[in-house]
């Protein structure tokens, strides 16, 4: 007896001076662990016999329980102790200056086409790339535009100087030949938009040499023209934010859709700035669409009889001034960051259809 009481007290000095929960951990272990010295004394109980045995077991108990509740009493106050400390070192100092707002501006055309892919990508369209400098063959031929068409003239190229074996290169002059190698690669059925850069040698209020395009190209087995109408309406409604965007679709012409059409967009030019909607006296033309032409279908490999699909070619930089009431074109590539403090957006905005395009 006289030894467990020396055991108790050790025991009580060891957890009383325990400096952290490891070291308390390690008293619990030599105590009550498996080979700890109260655990061993509970094992030698068996030897004892009748009386001894039992009086034995009481201290021993009592001891457990003891010692129990002074590990208990400890671990309270070492966690208490380690909660001071970490606040003791984690401080925040408020009198720190607040951090400054990001200071570069996103472009218009950026946000617009950020814009774009959010509608897009929720109907279910997926992105497709094709390159800037681009061969006639995607260009034009694929698309059924012949050397000797018209079109050709309109487009006003970019050419490259021929190579060696007389070919010439050319800078895309619309994103048009992403749908031919979107449909030599995947085939049908196929559900892409494809924004990026076009050229053309043209210049004024409304056109600049460079410019933004998105192509979209959709073919299945089943699609008609009332539902080229349904998703561009549905587009111009999601992009303007506004129910009644005055629109206009105008029989057309190009060589790889038939029919055809191009769209306009009812706005007025007042004072150096573009509105949407007003008397209906000016229309700006944001597209070009129509059932894909059974022979472009065949230059890439799909067979008409069995698919059928339609296709647009929005503007962006002209939707980007119609939205944003900006009524110069050229003002987009001045690199004036006059214009950008302007008219650029904040950004962190991300534009996404449940949180609102632009804030
Ligand atoms: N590529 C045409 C252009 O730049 C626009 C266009 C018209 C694209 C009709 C299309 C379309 O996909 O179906 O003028």
């Amino acid at each position: 007896m006289k030894d467990l009481e020396a055991l108790r007290e050790t025991l009580l000095a060891d957890i009383a001076e325990a400096k952290d929960l490891a070291a308390l951990d390690r008293v619990r272990v030599t105590a009550l662990g498996k080979k700890g010295s109260v655990t061993a004394r509970m094992k030698g109980l068996r030897e004892l016999d009748g009386e001894a045995r039992k009086a034995a077991g009481v201290a021993l108990n009592a001891l457990k329980d003891e010692l129990a509740a002074a590990l208990d009493d400890r671990r309270a106050i070492l966690d208490g102790a380690a909660v001071e400390a970490r606040l003791d070192q984690e401080h925040v100092d408020i009198t720190l200056p607040g951090r400054a707002a990001p200071e570069g501006r996103v472009h218009p055309v950026s946000q617009v086409l950020d814009e774009i892919i959010a509608i897009f990508g929720d109907m279910g369209f997926s992105i497709a790339e094709g390159p800037d400098i681009e061969d006639e063959f995607h260009n034009f031929e694929a698309l059924n535009i012949p050397p000797e068409h018209p079109a050709r003239q309109e487009h006003d190229t970019f050419y490259f100087a021929p190579d060696a074996n007389g070919v010439r290169k050319l800078l895309r002059t619309h994103t048009s030949p992403v749908q031919v190698r979107s449909m030599q690669a995947h085939g049908a059925p196929l559900r892409i938009i494809s924004p990026g850069r076009t050229y053309r040698c043209d210049s004024d209020q409304t056109h600049t040499p460079m410019f933004h395009q998105v192509e979209g190209l959709v073919i299945d087995e089943a699609t008609h023209m009332g539902h080229l109408k349904g998703c561009l309406a549905d587009f111009v409604t999601a992009f303007f934010e506004v129910g009644d965007v005055p629109m206009r679709f105008r029989p057309s012409y190009f060589p790889f859709t038939s029919p055809s059409a191009e769209v306009d967009i009812g706005c007025t030019r007042k004072d150096g700035t573009l509105s949407i909607g007003g008397d209906g006296s000016d229309w700006l033309e944001i597209l070009g669409c129509g059932m894909v032409h059974e022979k472009v279908l065949v230059n890439c490999g799909i067979d008409p009889a069995v698919y059928q699909g339609f296709a647009f070619g929005i503007g962006i930089d002209r939707l980007a001034m119609l939205k944003y009431g900006i009524a110069d074109l050229r003002g987009f590539f001045d690199a004036d960051l006059r214009w950008l403090r302007h008219y650029g957006f904040a950004a962190l905005d991300v534009p996404t259809l449940p949180a609102g395009l632009a804030r």
